[in-house]
């Protein structure tokens, strides 16, 4: 594919540039202070779309933010890849964490990304990986054509649930008709470690409300006597795990899909450097499930995390207060065959049944996605790992992440058809984090990677 390449070499800081000015806009889908922002992005993209080549642009309006489509049917015998992505990002917040702000980018040069990085929210999840599908695709109309249909669908919900693209997918199933869905949201092992994510996690996101005392109280005068609702949050919390790491609530494991030791070893034998990971992390031990390795416990485990916690007198100073309510932000990641609405009713009755009379507890449910897993027996499988394995120069593994895209799931309930998670970020890009980055390098091999997965994958639909 030299023309293809001679192409990316010779527009590629183009690519960067474009990359760059959508970085500038801080689509953050959770805060309707944005909601402006959001829309400004959704119309770049559709003009970029426009320029490099795909027919049919238009932005969807839903009930939320709107969705991106485009797309380029050379062939209705040919196959048809349906590139998914999201161009929303997560709040940037804490501020004072980030060592340029989050939405004017740098490039630097790190220990892992010594080519350089860009930094910004949304550089890795999921602007730069999304953008690499709208590139590569510029590059093989420009050159040596298309070897498949392409839709393009491009939303801005990702990061707050996806629910208005469940309404839109149903709608428009039709017009959304594929073989199979592509896309760049997950991450690979290490630069010279390429792999392919076969498994994502679900997930049950609950608020929990907990009411003391019908207002502040002095706690020299009531304190002791009065039950404290911050204090009684954090019994309850720790209710919820048992000593060995792995969660009280009653019923919680009851679906989980039993790991083989077979699988269980294969997946052990991914390159996993502990020394590395602890320093990454600053940590001097990690923590999790007993009988089950770090890999292990952030694949195929099931976990609870507390995401938030707040309530009382958190600022300057001591005030001496008992206060009226306390709460917290949970979610529990899910793995094969939980369902998000059976353990999120689990949860409340736990919780609710641990809790003293003292205080009044709500539970309030927030968006929750269900677990997927991809074959590896496919031609979709096939055609991603020998595309990666000739830019890389290896085989790819395949590795079950930890992160969740509800939509996945989804996509094969309406489409009947499976995702390919062609991720090329690394773990360590800080995604939802202060300073979160992409690699150059990261970027341009995933341009170069996804024009051949076309040409495998239609090869392998059509074999002739
Ligand atoms: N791209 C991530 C998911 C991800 C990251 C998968 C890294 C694998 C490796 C996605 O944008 C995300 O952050 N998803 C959310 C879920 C959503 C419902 C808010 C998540 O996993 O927390
Ligand atoms: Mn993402
Ligand atoms: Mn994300």
């Amino acid at each position: 594919m030299t023309a293809l390449n001679n192409y990316l070499e010779e527009h590629k800081e183009r690519f960067l540039q474009e990359l760059l000015e959508m970085l500038r806009i801080p689509s953050v889908s959770a805060d309707p202070a944005f909601a402006n922002d959001v829309r400004r992005n959704a119309e770049y993209l559709s003009q970029k779309l426009i320029s490099a080549g795909a027919d049919n642009v238009e932005v969807f309006e839903t009930k939320g933010h709107p969705i991106v489509y485009g797309d380029k049917i050379i062939n209705p015998e040919l196959p048809t890849v349906l590139v998914y992505g999201h161009y929303d990002v997560q709040p940037p917040d804490p501020l004072d964490l980030w060592d340029s702000p989050p939405f004017e980018p740098v490039i630097k040069k790190t220990e892992l990304h010594p080519d350089g990085a860009i930094f910004a929210r949304g550089a890795c999840d999921d602007k730069g990986q999304m953008y690499m599908h709208v590139k590569a695709f510029e590059a093989m109309l420009n050159t040596d054509g298309l070897s498949c249909n392409v839709k393009f669908m491009i939303e801005g919900e990702e990061e707050v649930g996806s629910e208005n693209l469940g309404v839109f997918c149903k709608e428009y199933a039709e017009k959304l008709a594929c073989d199979v869905v592509l896309l760049s949201d997950t991450s690979i092992l290490a630069n010279d470690v390429p792999s392919i994510t076969t498994g994502l996690r679900g997930l049950s996101y609950i608020e929990v409300e907990v009411t003391g005392p019908n207002k502040d109280l002095h706690s020299g005068v009531f304190g002791g006597a009065v039950g404290n609702p911050v204090n009684v949050l954090c019994e309850m919390i720790a209710k919820l795990k048992n000593d060995d790491k792995s969660i009280a609530i009653p019923g919680f494991y009851d679906d989980v899909v039993v790991v083989s030791e077979a699988e269980r070893e294969e997946m052990n034998k991914a390159p996993f450097d502990m020394a590395a990971y602890k320093k990454f992390l600053n940590i001097d031990e990690v923590e999790g499930e007993q009988g089950y390795t770090t890999l292990e416990r952030t694949s195929i485990r099931p976990t609870l995390d507390v995401n938030g916690i707040w309530g009382g007198y958190i600022g300057e100073g001591a005030k001496t207060v008992l206060p009226s309510k306390a709460f917290a932000k949970i979610s529990m990641r899910l793995v094969p065959n939980q369902d998000p609405d059976k353990i999120t009713q689990l949860f409340q009755d736990y919780f609710e049944s641990i809790a003293p009379d003292s205080v009044n507890v709500v539970v309030h449910p927030h968006h929750g996605g269900m677990p997927a897993v991809t074959p590896t027996d496919t031609p979709e499988y096939e055609a991603a790992k020998k595309a990666m394995a000739l830019t890389f120069g290896k085989d790819p593994i395949p590795v079950r992440s930890g992160g969740s895209i509800p939509i996945v799931s989804l996509f094969e309930e309406v489409f009947g058809v499976k995702s390919v998670l062609l991720g090329f970020g690394l773990n360590s890009d800080d995604i939802h984090s202060p300073n979160e980055h992409y690699g150059l390098f990261n970027f341009y091999r995933g341009i170069e990677t996804i024009p051949h997965f076309y040409k495998f994958y239609s090869e392998l639909k059509n074999p002739s």
